[in-house]
């Protein structure tokens, strides 16, 4: 196992080898926890701030979500959400990709079902039923779902003042002022100001012209399927609560704390910012990669899905991911991966590098892809930009090496520091060196 605490701005040279190894010795302690499941150990590393990075939520505010994107209470159990969805009404197709692990920073098997609404009165709302599983054959059978993970791009509350959501979004007053206070120029600067810039500048559309917002629901797995205010995402079984539970990867933030103000959520506006993340074959894997994700070992060899099974899938998903309110850096992408405006390829281009990162193909290909790209479609998506790298190369640094808070997922925290080919964490350190004596 590698770690690389001390690989900041001091050099390791500085340092004694007793030092280092007990600093190494601490963080082994502090950051990795060794844990079985079906039957394979694996060692997991913990970021920073887990997915909270963008805020942390408690039960009241998830609350208060719900009664204010679901006043009337018709979506408070997981059949009565696909209803309203349109899931069970025949003019709707359902479209359905399953057998396959989201392995940016999900790090679970998938089954997603996904509908755009044809309903008259309903026309142009699109809905993902999304469901999370340990193993392959459990995604296939849809048995022992670990979580349900629900989204809908549909009319928020108050979609006819839809204008107003900026200054509802505001009215939640709790998001800035609480934000932890704790450490470093980075977070006082995003206080200061280009946090809103990011949200208010051309890069993220919130809600639709027509009113629309994203809006996220989480039932339970069991045959009530009741609606919750929380969900985990690994081993740890931390409960995050809604909205903010779905930040870290979707965009959007507050921290917001209960009792909240009668008007309800943001202002009674239920708008969070949040976006919907696009499907990139790239960062899926498949029970026939070598070697293969976790959870394969009870899939009979025959029923395994590939790469190609679920492609057409995941190019209809992408086409309703478009018809949400994407940012800039999501529509490019999927632009790209499809061959352009108008997506005229079937099949993903899996070689894929956007012109901006052409001079950096390997870093892309080998630190941005895989670890960064999905979450930073929705937040600080400057991340995405070279030039930017080049310009801020020690606020990368600070977020992955000092601060310990990138990649913000336990799943790719953990795959960046045991990465070996390439060993991730080295090539991103000898980039950013580069960057900064330019
Ligand atoms: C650790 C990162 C992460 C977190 C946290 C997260 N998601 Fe996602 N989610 C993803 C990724 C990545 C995708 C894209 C598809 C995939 O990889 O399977 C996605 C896709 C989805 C989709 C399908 C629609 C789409 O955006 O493509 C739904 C529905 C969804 N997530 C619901 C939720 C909800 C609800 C929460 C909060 C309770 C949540 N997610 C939190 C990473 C995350
Ligand atoms: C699980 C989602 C997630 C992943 C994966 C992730 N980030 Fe982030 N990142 C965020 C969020 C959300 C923020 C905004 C919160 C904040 O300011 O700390 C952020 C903030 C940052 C910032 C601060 C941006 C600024 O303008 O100051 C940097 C730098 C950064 N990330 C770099 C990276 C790099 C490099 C990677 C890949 C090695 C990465 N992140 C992977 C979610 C993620």
């Amino acid at each position: 196992m590698k770690t690389y605490s001390n690989m900041g701005k001091e050099s390791r040279s500085t340092l004694n080898f007793k030092q280092v190894m007990a600093t190494r010795l601490a963080v082994i302690m502090v950051t990795a926890f060794c844990i079985t499941a079906t039957g394979t150990t694996w060692a997991q590393h913990v970021p920073n701030k887990p997915l909270k990075v963008n805020g942390v939520d408690d039960l009241g505010v998830a609350e208060s979500y719900y009664k204010t994107i679901d006043p009337n209470d018709e979506k408070t159990n997981l059949e009565d959400w696909r209803e309203a969805n349109g899931f069970n009404d025949p003019i709707n197709t359902i479209v359905e990709a399953k057998g396959f692990y989201s392995n940016g920073d999900v790090g679970f098997w998938r089954l997603i079902q996904m509908v755009i609404d044809e309903r008259p009165g309903f026309e142009g709302n699109v809905a993902f039923h999304t469901v999370n599983y340990n193993t392959e054959i459990d995604s296939l059978t849809d048995q022992n779902a670990v979580s349900i993970i629900n989204m809908e791009y549909s009319p928020g509350p108050m979609s006819v003042a839809s204008n107003n959501t900026r200054s509802g979004r505001d009215a939640i007053g709790t998001r800035d002022e609480d934000r932890e206070d704790d450490h470093d120029d980075r977070h006082k600067r995003k206080r200061e100001g280009d946090r809103d810039e990011d949200r208010n500048g051309d890069s993220t559309t919130n809600s639709g012209a027509d009113g629309r917002i994203t809006q996220f629901y989480v039932f339970d797995t069991g045959p009530t399927g009741i609606r919750l205010p929380s969900t985990s995402y690994d081993f740890r079984n931390e409960q995050l609560f809604l909205p903010a539970a779905c930040f870290a990867c979707h965009g959007g933030d507050d921290n917001a704390k209960s009792p909240m103000p009668p008007e309800g959520y943001a202002g009674g506006t239920g708008e969070t910012g949040a976006i919907f993340l696009f499907y990139d074959l790239r960062i899926m894997a498949f029970a026939d990669d070598n070697p293969p994700p976790r959870g394969t070992a009870d899939t009979p060899p025959d029923n395994r899905m590939t790469l190609a099974d679920v492609e057409a899938a995941f190019k209809k998903f992408n086409e309703g991911v478009l018809l949400t309110n994407p940012t800039k850096e999501t529509i490019a992408l999927i632009n790209g991966i499809y061959g352009g405006e108008g997506l005229p390829n079937d099949t993903q281009n899996l070689d894929y590098i956007p012109v901006d990162w052409m001079t950096e193909a390997a870093l892309y290909r080998g630190v941005v892809l895989p670890s960064c790209e999905n979450c930073h479609t929705a937040a600080e998506t400057e991340v995405l930009r070279l030039d930017w790298w080049m310009n801020e190369a020690d606020e990368v640094r600070e977020a992955v090496f000092e601060d310990k808070e990138m990649p913000n997922s336990v799943t790719g925290y953990t795959r960046f520091l045991e990465s070996t080919n390439p060993d991730q964490p080295a090539m991103l350190l000898e980039a950013l060196n580069r960057f900064r004596n330019r």
